[in-house]
């Protein structure tokens, strides 16, 4: 079937597993959307999480930052770390970076907090500390996109701007009938052009605000990925995904394409409660967090445990497997013993090493993953 890349304008054929059905053309639903969407939000949307009811650019700024690629639910906690820690914009711009990726630790998407720091910089050398109004100059900033920059546009100054992020994404391919991976130019942008068609254009900036709100919560809490509650749907009944039973076939999946796997061997150096960390490249992944040392083979690795004072014998742990996006890393963990005590250990530490307690690996920013392997070894760390 060719792929359309246009909203669902009438009739259609359906795919063979699909019933024919025509859809609401989509000027008539157009011209309704934002209404039926705002009445909506007022009802059954989201109006207090912690970074709702406020002006604040910094604060709506940090939570959509967090919100990128992470749920509420998560992001909550860590929202509330940083503002404790970083109540401004100049706090955050003033802080070590290294201290930025140590509360970051386990959100993920570490370039989200590199990118962070550097936005706060910038926006006090740039502008004063003070984040500036428009879609444009906000998505000149380091680390928000032309999404990200309308989302705060529209919550911290009122602006009348589009947002298109991977949730709205999902409920206009799936309303509208958008065909093709949303990720593939092309689709990309015949939805900014629906999502920038839909926005009312004549709505006071409450209603915008109430609008922009209403397409993220609608994608965030019935329109969701696995199984969209489609019977309190306010536009269920003109949900092109919905009226042909295609809402697990919408939006179009990324073409599939085999995920490589890489293989590392890692480094557990232990001494009594206390392990090796050595801070990674500030690029690549996991960049700039404090990880366990690395080789790309057993040989390999026994000759790093002899550099790093052991007799070389390494014994293995159980392997782990961690997916990225792009590639699935195995990990194969080795461990090797140290009887040195805590003394000649601090005697040992580098600006790219240190020796931690495993129960302090919370004032370091260290991967979701190696901490799940450090803390799984911590009953015999003693
Ligand atoms: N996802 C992205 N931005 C959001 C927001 N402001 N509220 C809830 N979920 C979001």
């Amino acid at each position: 079937m060719p792929s359309r890349l246009t909203p669902n304008s009438g009739p259609r054929s359906a795919p063979s597993a699909a019933p024919a059905v025509s859809a609401v053309p989509a000027s008539a639903l157009t011209s309704r959307f934002a209404a039926r969407l705002i009445a909506w939000q007022r009802k059954h949307g989201r109006h207090d999480l912690p970074w709702q009811n406020t002006r604040n650019a910094y604060r709506i700024w940090l939570s959509e930052i967090m919100l990128q690629q992470t749920q509420v639910s998560t992001v909550i906690p860590y929202y509330a770390k940083f503002l404790a820690r970083f109540p401004d914009v100049a706090a955050l711009a003033a802080a070590p970076v290294d201290d930025v990726m140590a509360l970051w630790a386990g959100l993920g998407y570490y370039t989200r907090a590199r990118n962070l720091h550097r936005c706060a910089q910038a926006v006090v050398e740039r502008h004063g500390g003070a984040f500036p109004a428009s879609v444009d100059e906000l998505a000149e900033l380091p680390g928000i996109g032309r999404s990200t920059a309308a989302a705060i546009a529209s919550f911290a100054f009122g602006a009348h701007a589009t947002i298109l992020d991977g949730n709205v994404k999902r409920v206009l391919a799936r309303v509208f009938g958008v065909e093709g991976f949303p990720g593939e130019k092309k689709v990309e942008n015949a939805m900014w052009t629906l999502a920038e068609s839909l926005l009312p254009s004549n709505a006071s900036d409450d209603e915008v605000s109430a609008y922009t709100q209403g397409l993220m919560d609608l994608g965030a809490t019935l329109c969701v990925r696995g199984k969209p509650d489609c019977l309190r749907c306010p536009f269920a009944a003109d949900c092109v995904a919905n009226l042909t039973g295609r809402q697990r076939e919408l939006p179009t999946a990324r073409p599939k394409k085999a995920v490589p796997t890489r293989r590392t061997w890692m480094l557990v150096l232990r001494d009594g409660d206390a392990v090796m960390l050595e801070k990674r490249p500030p690029s690549g992944i996991w960049g700039g967090l404090w990880s366990l040392p690395e080789a790309a083979d057993e040989a390999a690795l026994a000759v790093r445990a002899r550099e790093f004072g052991g007799d070389g014998a390494v014994s293995p742990l159980a392997p782990l497997t961690h997916v990225f996006t792009h590639f699935k890393l195995e990990i194969e963990p080795r461990l090797a013993e140290f009887d040195r005590g805590v003394g000649a250990l601090a005697a040992l530490r580098d600006a790219d090493t240190a020796w931690v307690s495993v129960s302090d690996l919370d004032s370091f920013g260290v991967p979701a993953p190696v901490r799940k392997l450090l803390e799984s070894l911590q009953g015999s760390l003693i």
